[in-house]
């Protein structure tokens, strides 16, 4: 069933999305169980860029909030900035708040998620928790506790942490090492601001190697899993990913957040598009790195991840305000076109088969037995002496089969 698409729709209709023709904004399926969220400065992005100005006007926040419920999303997020211009006074403030709040009941739209812009104001660029001058890392803490305040207010269970300022340009302007003191420092006062105020939100660090900043810091998955287990209450942070972010420096997205699951530290995740090594495309999810999306989706939905699905694109420049909206309805649209083509690769009994060909459970086996010890093993002459090597190394995995296989299946052509 196709709602109205009326801001005020709350039924879970379950759009069914291979039976259907690409539903256009003014059409929207209305499917919030599948908790898709969208940060109010991804639609909202004027398209300003480091050679030209903006291409589309500003979008008033109530309105982001009315179109994205019609469009089937189940939440926005928000920079303080985004929602309150930047050095607004407490009446304006409360002003803007009010209106944001009055839309979220009225859509019942939720706001899982909350972060605080420290890279606009040019008070920032040199960083905020590592810039070398002490009064702005002090500012920066107050600009943060702000907005978690705002944060608890509105129920959001997550901080995000994007230190896009964080870094340098010369390795002779930032003392890394004592960087790092500092933003452990930042981040263990924030955690315990929360704790005494017995707010129920967690932090999520997300990494960027760079852009602005020509080198930022914790630029990778792997950068940022090390430094949050230094923390003092390292149970409350977990990590952000970023699809586009991983690619830019080459690295298997993937793979990363896999491991960040393995750790117990996937809080949040931001999808997007990014065609290759080049600064941050911010693309619609999908419309970059097609086949690694398709086994992102296979993996956050085999993994029991349960929060938002949280779509940080930007709407290409070239685009109108329709073509905003067009955009926003592509990534939902992308994410559960994935997810019935990986559901269907799965159940796929010949996809099983050239699993079961692949060993691919066979991972799952201790490499030891369940009371063998070490020295079992030395004695074990078949695990060594008479082991034929030379065998075993000219098998096949068979793990091409298996990719055209998926492709297949991505392509619809199975
Ligand atoms: C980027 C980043 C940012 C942050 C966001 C949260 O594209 O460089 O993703 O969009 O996620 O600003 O602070
Ligand atoms: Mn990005
Ligand atoms: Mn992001």
């Amino acid at each position: 069933m196709v709602c109205s698409g009326g801001a005020t729709c709350r039924d879970k209709h379950t759009p069914s999305p291979l039976t259907k023709t690409f539903t256009m904004p003014t059409e929207g399926t209305h499917s919030p169980v599948d908790k898709f969220t969208f940060g109010l400065w991804t639609v909202g992005w004027q398209a300003r860029d480091p050679f030209g100005d903006a291409t589309r006007a500003a979008i008033d926040p109530v309105e982001i909030v009315t179109r994205l419920a019609e469009l089937g999303a189940y939440g926005v997020t928000f920079h303080d900035d985004d929602l309150i211009p930047f050095g607004s006074d407490d009446t304006t403030r409360r002003r803007h708040i009010d209106r944001f709040k009055t839309a979220l009941a009225q859509t019942g739209m939720k706001v899982p998620m909350a972060t605080t812009n420290l890279f606009t104001h040019p008070v920032f660029k040199d960083g905020a928790f590592t810039s070398n001058d002490r009064a702005v890392r002090r500012f920066a803490l107050r600009k943060v506790m702000r907005n978690l305040d705002l944060a608890a207010e509105l129920g959001a269970e997550t901080y995000v942490f994007w230190g896009g300022r964080e870094g340098s340009e010369y390795d002779g302007a930032k003392d890394v090492r004592t960087a790092l003191d500092r933003f452990r420092e930042a981040l263990n006062t924030l955690t315990t601001y929360c704790k005494d105020r017995r707010y129920a939100i967690r932090f999520a660090l997300e990494p960027k190697p760079n852009e602005p900043r020509g080198d930022i810091l914790l630029p990778t998955i792997g950068h940022a899993l090390a430094f949050l287990g230094t923390l003092q209450h390292s149970e409350m942070v977990g990590l952000n990913p970023e699809v586009g972010h991983e690619q830019m420096a080459g690295l298997n997205f993937v793979h990363g957040i896999a491991q960040a699951l393995w750790h117990g530290k996937l809080f949040h995740i931001d999808l997007n598009g990014q065609r290759g090594i080049k600064y941050d495309q911010d693309l619609v999810f999908g419309h970059g790195d097609l086949t690694s999306a398709f086994f992102l989706v296979d993996l956050l939905e085999s993994s029991g991840y349960a929060g938002p699905r949280h779509f940080d694109y930007k709407p290409s420049r070239t685009e109108d305000l329709a073509g905003v909206w067009i955009s926003a309805a592509a990534n939902m649209r992308m994410y559960r076109l994935l997810r019935e083509r990986a559901a269907r690769f799965r159940a796929d009994p010949e996809v099983k088969a050239a699993m079961h060909e692949a060993r691919i459970g066979e991972l799952s086996q201790p490499t030891l037995g369940a009371k063998e010890s070490i020295a079992d093993l030395l004695q074990d002459r078949s695990a060594f002496e008479t082991f034929d090597a030379n065998a075993v190394g000219t098998r096949g995995c068979g793990y091409v089969r298996l990719n055209q296989l998926a492709l297949e299946h991505l392509l619809g052509a199975r």
